[in-house]
């Protein structure tokens, strides 16, 4: 295989505490594995940046990453210094749209030594995804503000859903569903409130399951789904949304799981035309940031998908994914671990006994 080129941005906040360990560790696992990695790091996409230079990225950030293999990113925002819309949507929204990253993938798993708030549950009991749509929906600049200041202020809000942007988040879960022991499909709707887009969403996934005969699949508006992620997560194998539902199902399902500070994601453009973003889904914590103290668990998970998307099917690679993931596992368990999970490790002494159990 061919030296991979990866672009660091590390972002606000805990995203610069994390993304050491994440680098610690995805640079143990690959000289273990003999993968050839190139790191390159960008010191843009962060509010403090914004603050000098009006704006979250340079002009060209489009040209300076579009041939990287992936990008390798911490979090975004800081909302006491610039406002979240417009850091996020200068930055992290930017790059899921314009590399057309259109499949986020968040897994969701009861991990060994992790707590669970809901009773009776073990590791393996808890073990899905979440594929959530990634590029249009309810995420959209499309709207405004009228009569402004007047009684009459009226503000309006678009969402957009394109067959192609439909079909293909839905196809990608219905194969995601069929490579899996269950082969099961939850879609997660709201189509006796949001009359429009999401009955047409309906359509579609009834449209595209008889390609699909193996798998068996179900639908739940989103306010019932939520309540079951509680009361039965076991039942779900793999959970496809639209943008916004799959933004707040990806937070609900890792904090049954105990902690969101775990969770991984992978924002993916299949064809590869374009790097795919591999990203905690916690933000930048700004309660927590500077004391070290940040779980770095989320962040080397996240490696660990880019390792195994970096292989498209090798198997070393994937070997590097699971063997990150049992070190993972092994400290997750037996410690050391950050306060967020009742130890008091800092997020370096975490990141290095991971990387240790990887050499
Ligand atoms: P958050 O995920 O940053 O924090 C939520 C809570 O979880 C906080 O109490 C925080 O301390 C805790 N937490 C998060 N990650 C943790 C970790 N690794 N270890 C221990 N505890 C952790 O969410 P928020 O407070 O809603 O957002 C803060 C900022 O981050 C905002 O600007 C928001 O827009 C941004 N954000 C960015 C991303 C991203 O870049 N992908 C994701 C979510 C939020
Ligand atoms: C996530 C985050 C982002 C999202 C925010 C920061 C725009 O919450 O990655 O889940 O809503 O997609
Ligand atoms: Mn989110």
């Amino acid at each position: 295989m061919p030296t991979h080129k990866i672009a660091v941005i590390a972002g606000d906040g805990i995203g610069n505490e994390v993304m050491p360990e994440g680098l610690r560790v995805v640079q143990a696992c690959a000289r273990r594995f003999n993968i050839e990695l190139e790191f390159t790091t960008m010191a843009w996409a962060n509010c403090d940046y914004y603050l000098e230079h009006g704006k979250m990225m340079p002009d060209d950030w489009f040209e300076q990453l579009k041939d990287f293999d992936a990008i390798y990113f911490g979090a975004v925002g800081w909302p006491d210094k610039v406002p979240d819309h417009i850091s996020l949507w200068g930055s992290l929204l930017q790059f899921r749209r314009r590399f057309d990253e259109y499949v986020n993938l968040r897994p969701v798993r009861l991990m060994p030594g992790v707590p669970c708030p809901l009773a009776n549950k073990k590791p393996g009991d808890i073990d899905f995804y979440v594929v959530r749509e990634n590029t249009e929906g309810e995420y959209s600049s499309l709207g405004g503000r009228m009569f402004e200041g007047t009684e009459r202020e009226t503000v309006l809000q678009e969402s957009v859903f394109t067959r192609k942007g439909v079909d293909r988040i839905l196809k990608y879960a219905f194969e995601l569903a069929q490579s899996r022991p269950k082969k099961h499909l939850t879609s997660a709707t709201k189509s006796n409130g949001i009359a429009i887009s999401m009955p047409y969403w309906d359509e579609r996934v009834e449209n595209m399951a008889p390609d699909f005969p193996d798998v068996q699949w179900d639908k739940y508006h989103i306010d019932i789904l939520a309540a079951r992620f509680v009361l039965s997560p076991e039942r779900f194998d793999v959970v496809v949304a639209s943008n916004l539902f799959g933004d707040i199902l990806s937070d609900l399902g890792p904090a049954c799981t105990g902690t969101i500070a775990i969770a991984p994601s992978a924002n993916i453009n299949p064809e590869r035309t374009f790097p795919s973003v591999f990203e905690p889904v916690h933000g930048s914590a700004p309660d927590i940031y500077g004391q070290n103290i940040a779980n770095p668990v989320g962040m080397i998970w996240s490696g660990a998908m880019m390792l195994e998307f970096l292989g498209n099917g090798d198997a070393t690679y994937t070997a590097a994914h699971d063997a990150i993931l049992a070190a993972i596992e092994q400290v997750l368990e037996h410690g050391p671990r950050t306060p967020d999970m009742g130890g008091s490790a800092s997020t370096t002494e975490m990141g290095m006994a991971i990387a240790e159990l990887l050499k």
